[in-house]
């Protein structure tokens, strides 16, 4: 709730928490079924967001119900790419031609389980399908330790990202372990490393806090490890448990 004062959240440091991609189950069918065109008819159209959205990752994490899909066979990916572009030429047709793009994201999932030659087909719809002007219109993408690989960092530095967000969650093994994210530091500091090699302008860094096992100190070791990285952004997010996670299923076979 961002304008009214929703009483159960009265006095909240959280009353401003959002999360800002529609949920899944905001997407339905809509009837009678609208065209596209006659809807952004009337919108103005000059300075709008463009969000690609890629729907996989190289696994599901426990803590995270977004939109995507672990371990996609390589074919289903590229079907989906093949239905991006189609998708793409339709909303390009139905919005016209004085549109223009102020800001772009790639945002999952994970964009980054593309290879960098699935990228560059990526960018290709972005620019000569959709229209945005890249390098030029501020662009952030999202990754992950294991996918923030030089070859892919070398595509988005090439077509202009101003800003890569890797998720971390913890600096600590047992603690990314324990969130249902298996991962090792070491994998974190390479990823973090290229980020800045690739000299994309802004990185963002996720923590997670409120998870299993954390303490006020490992939560301190996170935040300076994180920090040393001297990022430009820092999100912080308090662990959400959400029914049908993996996080959300341990939960309910709990006393607690
Ligand atoms: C799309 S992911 C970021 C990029 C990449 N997929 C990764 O995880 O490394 C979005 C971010 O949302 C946060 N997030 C997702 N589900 C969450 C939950 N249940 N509780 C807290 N944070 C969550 C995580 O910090 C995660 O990094
Ligand atoms: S947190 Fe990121 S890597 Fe993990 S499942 Fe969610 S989108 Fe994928």
């Amino acid at each position: 709730m961002v304008n009214g004062i929703d009483p159960s959240l009265d006095g909240s440091p959280y009353q401003q928490y959002l999360y800002s991609y529609p949920h899944k189950t905001a997407y339905r069918q809509l009837r009678p079924r609208p065209l596209l065109a006659d809807l952004w008819r009337p919108e103005p159209r000059g300075a709008l967001f463009c969000y690609l959205h890629i729907p996989f990752c190289e696994m599901r994490c426990g803590f995270c119900n977004l939109f995507t899909r672990s371990g996609p066979p390589a074919e289903q990916v590229s079907d989906y790419l093949r239905q991006v572009r189609r998708q793409a030429e339709q909303v390009a047709d139905a919005l016209g031609d004085d549109t223009g793009y102020a800001r772009a994201a790639f945002g999952g999932g994970t964009p980054t389980y593309l290879t960098a030659e699935e990228l560059t087909e990526l960018f290709d719809i972005a620019t000569g399908v959709m229209g945005v002007a890249l390098p030029g219109v501020p662009l952030s993408v999202e990754t992950s330790p294991a996918t923030a690989t030089p070859d892919r960092l070398a595509v988005l530095a090439a077509h202009g990202t101003t800003r890569v967000s890797i998720g971390v969650q913890s600096f600590l093994d047992a603690e990314a372990r324990a969130a249902g994210r298996p991962q090792r530091r070491a994998e974190v500091e390479a990823a973090l490393a290229a980020i800045r090699a690739a000299a994309i302008p802004n990185l963002n860094i996720d923590l997670i806090y409120g998870i299993d096992g954390q303490t006020a100190g490992s939560w301190q070791q996170s935040l300076d490890a994180a920090l040393a990285w001297r990022p430009e952004g820092l999100f912080l997010y308090p662990l959400y448990v959400r029914p049908l996670t993996g996080l959300g299923r341990r939960a309910h076979s709990r006393a607690d």
